[in-house]
């Protein structure tokens, strides 16, 4: 095992009014598009949850750099208040009309967020892995993002718990060194794991 557990986070700070009127918005969003039962597969976070966790990690610079990438994007928010906290942000989604609404919500917040429409797991993974439903990566995402899977400083995931085992050994085998995983299990349950080894770089 190469992942060391993190702290936990300390409960971050009152929502500043900018997160807090964007929250409003994405979560008067969501609830119209999940009304209209688009896409069983995703489930949001609990944002103002998981703001307080990457508010901390940025304070105390606990990630090695500044590149954050969520996994299984959903509607972006999470990638969005990333962006609001100083990281340069983007998510990886399947499903495209997610990645459609997860950018018109970046656009219409003007937050510089890069959302690509393709699976997270590499095409390098092994055919023989067990990724279970994931797909694989078909369309190069990381060819269209202009980054590898081990530029990440910090990647977000809330898998779902079938999945948590795989998303733990995708970061295991590809994060770079020193990046941080944040995965969130539902509730007030999150895990903060760092990649062992060289990685102290901070941009
Ligand atoms: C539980 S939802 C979480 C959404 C978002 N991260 C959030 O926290 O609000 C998981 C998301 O992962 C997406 N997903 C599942 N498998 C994926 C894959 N292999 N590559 C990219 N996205 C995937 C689903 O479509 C879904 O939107």
């Amino acid at each position: 095992m190469s992942l060391v557990d993190l702290p936990p986070s300390k409960g971050g700070p009152v929502l500043p009014g900018d997160v807090r009127a964007f929250l409003r918005e994405a979560e008067q969003r969501i609830e119209q598009f999940q009304a209209a039962g688009h896409v069983p597969g995703f489930v949001p976070s609990d944002f103002e949850r998981v703001y307080s966790v990457l508010h901390d990690l940025a304070a105390e610079e606990l990630t090695p750099g500044k590149l954050f990438c969520e996994w299984g994007s959903g509607f972006g928010v999470v990638a969005c208040l990333a962006a609001m906290l100083d990281f340069d942000a983007c998510g990886i989604e399947i499903d495209g009309t997610l990645v459609a609404e997860a950018r018109q919500l970046a656009d219409d917040f003007d937050l510089p967020v890069q959302f690509v429409r393709c699976s997270f797991i590499p095409n390098s993974a092994e055919p023989g892995d067990a990724y279970g439903w994931l797909s694989i990566d078909e369309n190069d995402t990381h060819d269209e993002l202009g980054l590898a899977p081990d530029d990440f400083d910090i990647i977000f995931a809330y898998p779902w718990p079938d999945e948590e085992r795989l998303t733990e050994d995708l970061f295991e085998r590809y994060a770079r060194a020193g990046a941080v995983l944040v995965t969130y299990h539902g509730g007030d349950e999150f895990q903060l794991r760092r990649k062992k080894g060289r990685g102290s770089r901070r941009r």
